[in-house]
C-alpha cells in the first residue's frame, strides 16, 4: 500500500508563538551576520508572507505581543513587522522575506537560495520580482538542495522543517553538521517537547518554553533554535532572548 505523502500547510500556523521564537532569533542572526554579497539559504522557506486571518495561531503568538510592541521596539523581528503593518496588524513575513527586510533597512542585499517542495509556492515566489535580491526560490527538496549548495562560499542557513516526516529531525541534524563543516552559520528551529535532535558539540541551543513568555501554541510546549556559529553571534543571541525573557516575564 503506497503511504499518503503528509501535507504540511504553514498559512495555518504563520505568526504563531513558534514563529515569533523562531523569527526572533532569525532577524538578530541576519542583522548579526550582514556583509556585502552574503548567502542566505533556506531548506524550508514557505511562502514569502501570510494573510493574518481572524482566530488564526497567530492570536496566542504574535498577536499577544502585538499591543506592546512599542516594549520590543529593539528586535529586528518587530521592527520589520511594524514596516510591514503600519497600523493593525494584518500581515505577516514568511522567514525568507524578513531575512531579506531586515537586510534592506541596514542596506544590504542579499543572495537568497530557497527551496521548498510545495508546488504553489513557486508561483507566489515569482511575483516577488521588485525585491532587490539576487533570489532564487526553488521547487523541491530543501535538504538536498541546501546539500549541494554548501560547496559554494558560506552564508547563513535556516532549516526549519514541518517536522511531521518521522525523519526530519534526523536529516535537519545531518544538514546542520556538514553546513557547519563547511563553515555555514546554521539555525535549526524545532519545537523542543519533540524528540531532542543529536547535535555536534560545538552547536548552542536556546529555547523558550511558550508559558513562561505568556505564548501558547497548540499542543506545544517549548520552541528551540539550534545555532551553529561564530561565538560573537551565540552571544548575541543568548542576550537578546534573555532580553526578551526579561520583557515577557515582567508584564
Ligand atoms: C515550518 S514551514 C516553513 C515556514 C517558513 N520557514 C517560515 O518561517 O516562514 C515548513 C515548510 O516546509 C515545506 N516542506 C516540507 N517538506 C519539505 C522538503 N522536503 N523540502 C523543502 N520544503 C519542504 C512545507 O511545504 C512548508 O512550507
Amino acid at each position: 500500500m503506497r503511504c499518503m505523502a503528509l501535507i504540511y500547510d504553514h498559512i495555518r500556523h504563520a505568526g504563531n508563538a513558534g514563529d515569533v521564537i523562531k523569527h526572533l532569533i532569525l532577524g538578530e542572526a541576519v542583522d548579526h551576520q550582514l556583509s556585502a554579497g552574503l548567502i542566505y539559504a533556506e531548506s524550508h522557506a514557505g511562502y514569502p508572507g501570510y494573510i493574518l486571518k481572524p482566530g488564526g495561531e497567530w492570536t496566542s503568538g504574535i498577536g499577544r505581543l502585538w499591543a506592546r510592541r512599542g516594549d520590543f521596539i529593539g528586535f529586528s523581528y518587530i521592527q520589520a513587522l511594524e514596516r510591514l503593518n503600519p497600523s493593525d496588524l494584518l500581515a505577516y513575513p514568511g522567514s525568507t522575506c524578513l531575512a531579506m527586510m531586515v537586510a534592506e533597512e541596514a542596506g544590504f542585499s542579499l543572495r537568497v537560495e530557497a527551496w521548498d517542495i510545495d508546488p504553489l509556492a513557486g508561483p507566489a515566489w515569482s511575483s516577488l520580482d521588485a525585491f532587490p535580491h539576487d533570489l532564487r526560490f526553488h521547487t523541491g527538496d530543501g535538504f538536498s538542495g541546501v546539500e549541494e549548495l554548501l560547496e559554494e562560499e558560506a552564508g547563513l542557513l535556516l532549516i526549519d522543517p514541518p517536522l511531521i516526516e518521522r525523519t526530519d529531525v534526523e536529516r535537519s541534524a545531518r544538514l546542520l553538521g556538514l553546513a557547519a563543516k563547511s563553515g555555514w552559520t546554521v539555525l535549526f528551529w524545532y519545537m523542543a517537547d519533540i524528540e531532542r535532535p543529536r547535535l555536534p558539540a560545538s552547536v548552542e541551543t536556546y529555547s523558550i518554553e511558550f508559558a513562561k513568555a505568556g505564548l501558547e501554541c497548540d499542543r506545544w510546549k517549548e520552541a528551540a533554535v539550534a545555532v551553529s556559529g561564530s561565538r560573537e553571534l551565540c552571544e548575541r543571541i543568548r542576550e537578546r532572548t534573555s532580553e526578551f525573557m526579561e520583557l515577557v516575564e515582567n508584564w
